[in-house]
C-alpha cells in the first residue's frame, strides 16, 4: 500500500502546476484539480518538461517517477479525496478565492489544512464565512515555486497556530523554505521589500539620475550577487568590522537622509513608466519576452543546482 501523503492542488495556473511539481518531487501523491480544460491538458506536457530539466540539472534523481505521482482529477471533491494539504492558487481576485475556499471547505477531509497561494489578499477577505476557517492560512510561493523555494506563511486572525506550525514543518519537509509573519499586512514581508525598492529605483529613473539599464545592473552586478544566498541583514553585518550595530552607528544617519528624501510617495508616473516600456521593448522586444523567461529559468535552475552542490539549498 502506497502510504506516501496526499496533496491536492486547485487551480493549475503558472504556479498551481510549479506547486504539482513541488510536493511531486517531495514524494506526494499530488491531486490537480482546474476547470479549465485547456490548463489541464498543458499540465502534464509541462511536467514533465520540467521535470526533465531538474533531472539534467542534478536536482532530481527520476523524473518520470515524480511526474507519475501527479494525477489530474475532474472534480474538486475528487482532488480533495485524501488530501492532508490542499494548496490554492486560483486567480488573484477576492471572489474566486472566496468562492474556491468555500467550497474546498465543503470538501475538506479529516483534519487538512489549506494554504492560499494569495500573492497580497489576507485570508481575512476570503476565509471569514468557512466553516475550518481556524485551518486557512496564506502559503505564498514565489514563481515558480519549484525553483525559488520560499514561501510566506501568513494567518488570518483566527487562523490555529497549530496550522501555522503544521504548514510550516510540511514546507520544510518538501524542501521549501517557509517564513512566517505573525500577522497580516499588504504585500506580506517580500512584496514590501519589492515594493521598497521598485518605488526608489522608479523615482531614481524618473528623476534622471540614471537609465534603466544601469539601475538594473546595480542589482545584477552588485547588490543580487550577495542577496542570493543572504539577505539584508546579514549583508551589514559583514559590511562593517564591528558587525550590524557598527554598521548603523556608521551609516544609520545615511539612510535615515534617504528615507527622509521619499516622505510623499506617488503613484509610478504614467509618462515615466511609457518611457521604460520603450527602453525595455528596444532592449527586449515583446516577442522575445517568453524566450527569455525560458532563460531566466535556465538561469534559475543552475543557480539552484549551484546553491544545492555548495550547501546552500533548503
Ligand atoms: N504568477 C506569479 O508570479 C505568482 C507568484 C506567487 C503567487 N501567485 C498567486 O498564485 C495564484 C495563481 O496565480 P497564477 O499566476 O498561477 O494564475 P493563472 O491565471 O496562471 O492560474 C489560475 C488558475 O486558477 C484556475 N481557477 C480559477 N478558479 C478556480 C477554481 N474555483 N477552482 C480551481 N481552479 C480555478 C484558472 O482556471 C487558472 O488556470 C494567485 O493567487 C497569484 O496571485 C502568482
Amino acid at each position: 500500500m502506497n502510504d506516501a501523503p496526499v496533496t491536492a492542488v486547485i487551480g493549475a495556473g503558472l504556479v498551481g502546476s510549479g506547486w504539482a511539481l513541488v510536493f511531486a518531487r517531495a514524494g506526494h501523491r499530488v491531486r490537480v484539480h482546474d476547470p479549465d480544460a485547456g490548463t489541464m491538458a498543458r499540465l502534464l506536457p509541462w511536467l514533465e518538461k520540467s521535470a526533465r530539466e531538474l533531472e539534467a540539472a542534478g536536482l532530481l534523481a527520476d523524473a518520470a517517477t515524480v511526474v507519475g505521482r501527479v494525477q489530474p482529477c475532474e472534480t474538486l471533491q475528487e482532488a480533495l479525496t485524501g488530501a492532508g494539504y490542499v494548496q490554492e492558487s486560483v486567480f488573484e481576485t477576492v471572489e474566486a478565492k472566496t468562492a474556491a475556499s468555500l467550497a474546498i471547505d465543503e470538501a475538506l477531509e479529516g483534519d487538512a489544512i489549506v494554504g492560499s497561494s494569495s500573492s497580497g489578499i489576507p485570508a481575512s477577505q476570503f476565509t471569514e464565512d468557512c466553516r475550518h476557517r481556524d485551518r486557512f492560512l496564506v502559503a505564498h510561493p514565489v514563481n515558480p515555486p519549484h525553483l525559488i523555494p520560499v514561501v510566506e506563511l501568513v494567518p488570518a486572525p483566527w487562523t490555529d497556530p497549530q496550522t501555522m506550525e503544521r504548514a510550516r514543518a510540511l514546507m520544510a519537509d518538501i524542501g521549501q523554505v517557509p517564513i512566517n509573519l505573525t500577522r497580516e499586512i499588504d504585500g506580506f514581508v517580500l512584496n514590501r521589500l519589492q515594493g521598497a525598492l521598485l518605488n526608489e529605483a522608479w523615482a531614481l529613473y524618473d528623476e534622471g539620475y540614471a537609465d534603466l539599464a544601469d539601475i538594473d545592473a546595480t542589482i545584477s552586478h552588485g547588490l543580487g550577487l550577495r542577496w542570493s544566498f543572504m539577505g539584508p541583514f546579514e549583508t551589514i553585518d559583514l559590511n562593517a568590522p564591528g558587525g550590524i550595530t557598527d554598521y548603523a552607528a556608521r551609516l544609520g544617519a545615511l539612510y535615515h537622509g534617504i528615507a527622509m528624501d521619499r516622505t510623499q510617495p506617488r503613484p509610478w508616473p504614467a509618462e515615466t513608466v511609457a518611457r521604460a516600456g520603450e527602453a525595455r521593448r528596444a532592449a527586449l522586444p515583446e516577442t522575445e519576452l517568453a524566450e527569455r523567461r525560458a532563460w531566466r529559468d535556465a538561469m534559475l535552475t543552475r543557480l539552484a543546482a549551484f546553491k544545492h552542490s555548495n550547501g546552500l539549498g533548503p
